[in-house]
């Protein structure tokens, strides 16, 4: 049997199927994944340079400037076939999307996420006090730096809703996800689909999955950090393996 049929089995027979995504499964739809080269204007920036407090105390509008333009290309594209795989899977089973995508791909094809591990690029607030901001208007093409806005009530800096390097996921987001996994037994299935699984906490819920009981599944064109934990392995891309998988 192939490892693509006995993940699929697995899901097919499953009473519950939690899915935890990274970068590789919004490739297909054209973002980059994080630790792919940055091409254009960015090329030259390293993201884990510019995703820190330390960057945005250091230099807010460089800063403001690239997740604009990461704000401008994540409404510009679509979700693939795969996104609208796991939003189908769950008008049969109960399934539970976890993500450390800042996009909303996954909303988009149909899904409910339960939890945004690393926030949204279409959620901002205001650096000092929390409350929500607009999101900014799309960028007509990219610009190396972007003073931010201010917030209205108490004239903070407004910056994105997402989670950077050296900063705690959300609380109820991490708490979500830990006990969605910590609730899988023997007949349900874990996906961890397009991760590479070196970002912590984020990292360490295949392996709690896996000790509820779970079968756990990557898929991914290559290994990755958690291949060890994973019990399956489907070698391929997102949009090409869910719907196979699923369907
Ligand atoms: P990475 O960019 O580290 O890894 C992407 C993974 O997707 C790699 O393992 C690729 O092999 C795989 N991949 C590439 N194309 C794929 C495809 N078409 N289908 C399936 N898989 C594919 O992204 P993440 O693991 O998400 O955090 O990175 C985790 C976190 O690191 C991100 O959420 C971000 C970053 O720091 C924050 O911003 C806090």
């Amino acid at each position: 049997m192939t490892e693509l049929a006995r993940a699929a089995g697995a899901v097919r027979d499953a009473r519950r199927v939690v899915v935890l995504t990274g970068a590789g499964m919004s490739a297909e739809s054209g973002v980059p994944t994080f630790r792919d080269a940055q091409t254009g204007l960015w090329s030259t920036f390293d993201p884990e340079r510019l995703a820190t407090p330390a960057a945005w105390r250091a230099d807010r509008a460089t800063v403001f400037a690239w997740y604009c333009w990461r704000s401008t290309l994540v409404r510009t594209v679509e979700p693939h076939a795969g996104h609208v795989a796991l939003a189908r899977l769950a008008e049969r089973v109960p399934v539970d999307v976890v993500t450390q995508n800042v996009d909303d791909l996954h909303e988009r094809a149909g899904s409910q996420v339960l939890a945004h591990l690393h926030g949204s690029l279409l959620a901002y607030r205001c650096d000092t006090c929390g409350r929500p901001a607009p999101v900014p208007a799309p960028l007509a093409e990219p610009v190396p730096r972007l003073e931010p806005p201010r917030c209205a009530a108490d004239d903070g800096w407004v910056r994105p809703g997402v989670v950077w390097f050296d900063e705690p996921l959300p609380a109820d987001a991490w708490r979500a996800a830990r006990d969605a996994v910590e609730g899988l037994t023997r007949q349900d299935v874990l996906l961890v689909v397009g991760t590479s699984g070196v970002v912590q906490p984020a990292a360490s819920l295949p392996l709690l999955g896996r000790a509820a009981g779970a079968l756990v599944v990557e898929v991914n064109p290559v290994g990755s950090e958690l291949s060890e934990v994973c019990h399956v392995h489907v070698r391929a891309g997102a949009a090409e393996a869910l719907p196979e998988l699923v369907g």
